[in-house]
């Protein structure tokens, strides 16, 4: 697969709307990670989803689950949505990358492997047509990946993080209200912090997504 072909544009069909975008998903071959992984994780949620949360890449059990955040980050996401007062409902979850990657160790063990910028952009289409089929008013970017999928590979999480900021016009989403970005950092990185910064770490990421949620109610 040659550098210039390596995009999911390719497999977008037709029709933008919701089931059919996830359909064909699930046939996208527009980088290599199809091949390893179990299936595609598309988004879930529902058209219209206020916030539109957007994660790295599904890890070992939602490539299993074929959905997003249902392992632990996915619970500890859940948590800080709930000390946030965001109803989960209200939220359409998703990542930048829709196939999980990886490598083995010791024969069965699956390691996560951070997606490459070449993936990400990839992936793009993928997650552009998502934002514009469910129209969210506020996107949470979850950790670098998916920040600088949206807002550039120069973007810096622990500059940024909180701001509510405007979607970058190249991304060309045309929608009106066009939604707001709102990052922070990822779950797992909260998760992963056993030192004694583990309290301040998750407080600071719930007063992100509670920035967030002002932003959807303002
Ligand atoms: N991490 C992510 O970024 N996304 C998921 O869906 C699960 C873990």
């Amino acid at each position: 697969m040659s550098a210039t072909k390596v995009s999911a544009a390719r497999y977008l069909p037709e029709d933008r709307a919701l089931d059919s975008l996830k359909t064909a998903a699930g046939r996208c071959r527009g980088c290599p990670l199809f091949a390893d992984a179990t299936q595609t994780v598309f988004g879930h949620g529902n058209v219209g989803a206020p916030i539109m949360l957007v994660g790295e890449q599904p890890g070992d059990q939602e490539d299993r689950a074929g959905l997003p955040f249902v392992g632990p980050a996915g619970r500890l996401l859940a948590r800080a949505l709930d000390e946030a007062d965001i109803d989960p409902a209200l939220t359409y979850q998703t990542n930048a990358v829709k196939h999980f990657k990886f490598t083995r160790k010791g024969g069965k063990r699956r390691i996560h492997q951070k997606p490459s910028r070449t993936e990400v952009v990839a992936c793009q289409p993928w997650l552009i047509a998502e934002i514009e089929a469910v129209h969210p008013q506020v996107i949470v970017c979850l950790g670098a990946t998916s920040a600088q999928s949206l807002l550039g590979a120069a973007f810096r999480v622990s500059a940024e993080r909180g701001r509510v900021i405007e979607l970058p016009g190249a991304l060309d989403v045309r929608l009106k209200p066009a939604p707001v970005v709102v990052a922070t950092v990822h779950p797992s990185s909260v998760l992963r912090d056993r030192s004694a910064a583990h309290g301040d770490a998750y407080k600071s990421f719930v007063d992100d997504l509670c920035s967030a949620r002002i932003a959807y109610a303002s």
